[in-house]
C-alpha cells in the first residue's frame, strides 16, 4: 500500500481522479494527507467529503525555505511514501526536493520538454503545435524538467481555444496520473539516464 502525500493549489480534479481510481481497485495507495497552500482551493472539499485529511498551509508571505520547512514538517507527521503534486502552484526549494529524492511526481500540461512553466496549453495554441498533451514526471531542481514516467497525446484542433484543449488535456491527464503513481509505487522501473524504464519488460507490459 502507498502512502500518498498530495499538495494541490485549486480545483483538484486531479486529486479526485487519483482517488477514484484507489476507490475503483486501480491502485494500490491510500492519500495520507492532502494539503493546500490557499485556503480557498475547491480541492480541500473534494478531500474532506472522502473523508482524507485535509490540511491548509497557508503560503502567502513565507519565503521558500521557510515555507517548505512547514510543508516537511507536516508531511513527516503522515509518514507518506510518494508525494504527489496536482496543480500545486509554488516551485519547491532544493532542500524540500533533496528530502524526498525520486519520490515527488508532477502533473503538467504539455509534452514535456514542450512548454514548461505556467499556461502551458496557451503557450501550445500560441506557438500552433497540432499536438499536445500530459506529462508525469520526477521533480528535481529544475522546473518541469525531471525524468518522465508517463506521457499522453491529444490532438490540437483548428478551432480549439485554451478552454478547449485544456479540457481534451485535463480528461488525458486524469487518466495517466494514477497509472504512474501505480508505476512508481511499484518500483518496478529503473531509470537509465533520464529514461524511466518499465520492469520487467516494457515491451509486454507498457502501461501508456
Ligand atoms: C492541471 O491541468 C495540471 O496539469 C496543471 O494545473 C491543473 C490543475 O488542475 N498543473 C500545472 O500547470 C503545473 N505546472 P486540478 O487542480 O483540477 O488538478
Amino acid at each position: 500500500m502507498i502512502r500518498l502525500g498530495v499538495l494541490i493549489s485549486g480545483r483538484g480534479s486531479n486529486l479526485e481522479a487519483i482517488a477514484a481510481a484507489i476507490e475503483r481497485g486501480e491502485l494500490e495507495a491510500r492519500i495520507e494527507v492532502v494539503i493546500s497552500n490557499r485556503a480557498e482551493a475547491a480541492g480541500l472539499e473534494h478531500a474532506r467529503r472522502r473523508g482524507i485529511p485535509a490540511v491548509v498551509l497557508p503560503s502567502r508571505g513565507l519565503d521558500r525555505e521557510t515555507y517548505d520547512q512547514m510543508l516537511l514538517d507536516e508531511l513527516a507527521k503522515w509518514r507518506v511514501d510518494l508525494i504527489c503534486l496536482a496543480g500545486y502552484m509554488r516551485l519547491l526549494s532544493a532542500s524540500f526536493i533533496r528530502a524526498y529524492p525520486m519520490r515527488i511526481l508532477n502533473i503538467h500540461p504539455s509534452l514535456l520538454p514542450a512548454f514548461p512553466g505556467l499556461d502551458a496549453q496557451h503557450q501550445a495554441l500560441a506557438y500552433g503545435v497540432k499536438f499536445s498533451g500530459c506529462t508525469v514526471h520526477f521533480v528535481d531542481e529544475n522546473i518541469d524538467s525531471g525524468p518522465i514516467v508517463l506521457q499522453a497525446v491529444v490532438p490540437v484542433l483548428d478551432q480549439d481555444t485554451v478552454e478547449s484543449l485544456s479540457a481534451r488535456i485535463l480528461a488525458e491527464e486524469h487518466r495517466i496520473y494514477a497509472r504512474a503513481i501505480a508505476i512508481v509505487g511499484s518500483g518496478k522501473y529503473r531509470l537509465e539516464g533520464r529514461r524511466v524504464i518499465f520492469e520487467p519488460d516494457p515491451a509486454q507490459n507498457n502501461p501508456g
